[in-house]
């Protein structure tokens, strides 16, 4: 069950569960990173982890999704100490906007100036191939655009602005260095513009064929609203996608996307992912 949808917090509200998590760990994180569905292994990286069950945690909203484990894993790595999402929640699960970015205001609270937020994406982009890794350098929020913004309502100003820029949600400078590392570390990585929609069904060709015709290079259920929250308290970002799946862009292709595939490939992605975020971490000051 998951709890009921809220769609309003106070800040007192995150603060609660910042001093809940700051009761439970030694650790002052200043990156947080949320990792995505297929992408959990990636937290067993992690040194000397305090591990918080989302459930325990005040006002957190916890997943009941397959391949989303639900608990922060806090510890040390590549030279930082790292608040982990080792699952997120989605819209689709019946969460509010406001539910699913609370962690990230929480992250915040904790001295989190850095955020890298990986998904799991279906490939639009014609070049792109299952199985490989796309640096977000934009994104269209399907869902704010129609009505449903995670900053919608009253604004904490606390946290920012009522108008927050969106003019670079994700970071050049960190892009950049993304871009490097991978050259390095001889890892292709595509780059790309994130559709963000509600899910849960798939998308339909015809809404493939749209989304492609509006610049989308990749689509999937996440990482947007997580995004502006970042941004509207001042985080730097770096948004990675693992190509889980082609899409399906015509009729009777006979093809079919399942979160199974999504699954399997997010796993088989994995190692490239840890190597090069490793080495983002390590350059990062
Ligand atoms: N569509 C939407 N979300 C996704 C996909 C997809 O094809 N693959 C992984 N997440």
């Amino acid at each position: 069950m998951i709890p009921p949808q809220k769609d309003l917090f106070t800040y007192e509200d995150y603060q609660a569960a910042a001093d809940f998590i700051r009761s439970r760990t030694k650790h002052q994180p200043e990156i947080g990173l949320i990792l995505g569905s297929g992408l959990s292994p990636l937290a067993d990286e992690i040194e000397a982890a305090d591990l918080i069950p989302y459930q325990e945690i005040p006002n957190f909203p916890h997943s009941g999704v397959v391949g989303h484990a639900g608990r922060l894993v806090i510890g040390r790595l590549a030279g930082h100490s790292l608040i982990t999402m080792q699952g997120r929640s989605h819209f689709y699960e019946g969460y509010s906007q406001h539910q699913i970015t609370f962690p990230v205001r929480v992250m915040h609270l904790l001295g989190v100036k850095t955020l890298i937020v990986t998904n799991a994406a279906g490939g639009i982009n014609t070049g792109f191939h299952a199985g490989d890794l796309m640096l977000i350098v934009d994104h269209l929020n399907f869902v704010g655009i129609s009505g449903d913004n995670p900053l919608r309502g009253p604004n904490l100003d606390e946290f920012g602005d009522r108008f927050p820029s969106m003019a670079q949600a994700y970071s050049a400078n960190l892009g950049g260095i993304t871009r490097q590392v991978a050259h390095e570390l001889g890892l292709t990585l595509r780059e790309g513009i994130y559709a963000y929609v509600a899910g849960p069904s798939f998308e339909t060709p015809a809404e493939i064929r749209f989304l492609s015709a509006v610049g989308a290079d990749a689509v999937g259920m996440s990482t947007v609203p997580e995004v502006i929250v970042a941004n509207h308290c001042g985080m730097a970002v770096i948004g990675l996608s693992s190509i889980t799946n082609i899409t399906i862009r015509e009729l009777q292709s006979g093809l079919e996307t399942s979160h199974e595939e999504v699954l399997e490939t997010g796993k088989k992605i994995v190692p490239q992912l840890i190597q090069l975020l490793k080495e983002i971490l390590k350059k990062i000051e």
